[in-house]
């Protein structure tokens, strides 16, 4: 591995945003550490991973993380939020809708935005991936939200 090349440990990585974000860091040639519980989806995740030249370590854990700014700052680790709005994943899945209900909410969501557009995993993993590089060197204790302007909407119409 190259001095330039990361270790990244990404949970929810078995699917939606997490698995787009392994496959962006991947891409990019670092090696990901591949957290979830479902063990068939986190293979998957990493077979595709793998197949694009990535190295993955499988962690199968169910699990919380608490991090604390201040105690990691010291460390040189930078702790920023990526706040998604209705982004195209199997989360309808897990909530058990039928396909009719699936393609009503997502029509909600999509009007309920001021692009009136549903955002792609990819392009929040585009979001993670910058902010994890060296170009995001000074941007830590950062809130960014990634929402086709669903909040703003939501604010001029109030
Ligand atoms: N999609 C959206 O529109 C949207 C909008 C706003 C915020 N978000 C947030 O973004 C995050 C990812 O969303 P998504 O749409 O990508 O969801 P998703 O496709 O349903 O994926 C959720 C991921 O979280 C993992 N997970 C859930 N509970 C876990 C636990 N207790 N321990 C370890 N892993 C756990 C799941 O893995 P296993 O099942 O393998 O454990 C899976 O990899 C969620 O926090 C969601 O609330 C999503």
């Amino acid at each position: 591995m190259s001095s330039d090349k990361k270790v990244v440990l990404v949970t929810g990585a078995s699917s939606g945003i997490g698995a787009a974000i392994a496959i962006n860091f991947s891409e990019k040639g670092d090696k990901v550490v591949l957290v979830g519980r479902n063990e068939r989806k986190l293979h998957s995740v990493s077979q595709r991973c793998k197949e694009i030249g990535g190295d993955t370590l499988i962690i199968i854990a169910d699990l919380t993380i608490d991090a604390d700014i201040k105690r990691l700052a010291p460390y040189g680790i930078r702790v920023n939020s990526v706040n998604p709005g209705p982004t195209k994943t199997d989360f309808m899945e897990r909530l058990g809708f039928d396909d009719e209900k699936k393609r009503q909410f997502w029509n909600t969501l999509q009007k309920g935005t001021l692009l009136n557009q549903i955002i792609e995993p990819s392009e929040v993993a585009d979001l993670v991936l910058f902010l994890a590089s060296d170009k995001a060197k000074s941007i830590t204790g950062s809130s960014f939200v990634i929402d086709s302007g669903a909040s703003l909407k939501g604010l001029l119409e109030e």
